[in-house]
């Protein structure tokens, strides 16, 4: 059985305190269910929210790692550093770090590799922009990225491995793909990775759907049969509304 899975990805949003006051509303509205929950703070409030949330099932990501373990690279953060503090989860790939830092898929390879030789689970992003999705090209960018930066790893190593199909075209835009656009991706997502694993595989792994995903249209994406939860951007900043995104699966 797939594991079902909403996370929240801040970006770069709150600072400390308002990390607190999140935080604290979390714990006061969240009940335990089989769905886990994730937050994805950024660095300067992950600690903070590791030590609120101890003893809660709720777990906490970073948004990013760099691929080497030390050395003269200003401002980078790297597995060693996320792991000395508690992170276990780092959300790899998103459409803004490819956009706007540049990041290839060898260089994802790379943070992959790096993050699993740390004991670091993945939360791994891919889709589309929007000139690939009227093309009718969508299935092939994203097998590339996928191929590009996963299909390297060994089987048991998938273990680690939540994806994240975020169709860049609904990233902050509220439109979101319609719950068939997202069935159909993540249906083909797990064909991709039966043909080159296994279909046992293929069923194990997580698929979460991301982009401008809300309370109101969270119930129908969640309830098709590939989509096993999402990763949330702006929804995901307030406690109320990111409770009801969870309670929708
Ligand atoms: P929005 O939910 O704000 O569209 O962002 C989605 C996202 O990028 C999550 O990583």
């Amino acid at each position: 059985m797939r594991k079902q899975i909403v996370a929240g990805n801040w970006k770069m949003n709150k600072d400390y305190f308002s990390s607190e006051i999140f935080v604290s509303k979390l714990i006061n509205l969240y009940k335990k269910t089989d769905t886990e929950v994730i937050i994805a703070p950024p660095f300067t409030s992950l600690r903070l929210s590791l030590n609120m949330l101890k003893g809660s099932s709720i777990d906490v990501a970073a948004q990013n790692m760099h691929f080497l373990e030390s050395g003269p690279f200003t401002g980078e953060i790297s597995a060693s550093m996320l792991k000395s503090i508690g992170v276990d989860t780092v959300i790899l790939g998103h459409s803004e770090r490819r956009t706007y830092f540049n990041e290839t898929d060898s260089l994802l390879a790379k943070k992959v590799d790096t993050a699993l030789a740390q004991g670091i689970r993945i939360i791994f992003c891919f889709g589309e922009e929007l000139i690939d999705r009227k093309s009718g090209n969508q299935n092939l960018v994203v097998k590339n990225q996928l191929k590009n930066a996963l299909f390297h790893l060994p089987k048991i190593a998938w273990d680690k491995i939540i994806l994240a199909y975020e169709p860049v075209w609904a990233i902050g835009t509220g439109e979101t793909a319609t719950p068939e656009q997202a069935q159909e991706m993540h249906a083909h997502v797990r064909e991709i990775l039966s043909n080159n694993y296994s279909s046992d595989l293929a069923d194990r792994v997580s698929v979460l759907y991301g982009g401008s995903v809300k309370s109101d249209n969270a119930k129908e994406i969640f309830s098709k049969p590939d989509v096993d939860g999402g990763l949330i951007g702006g929804a995901a900043l307030d406690a109320e509304h990111f409770i009801s995104i969870i309670n929708a699966i």
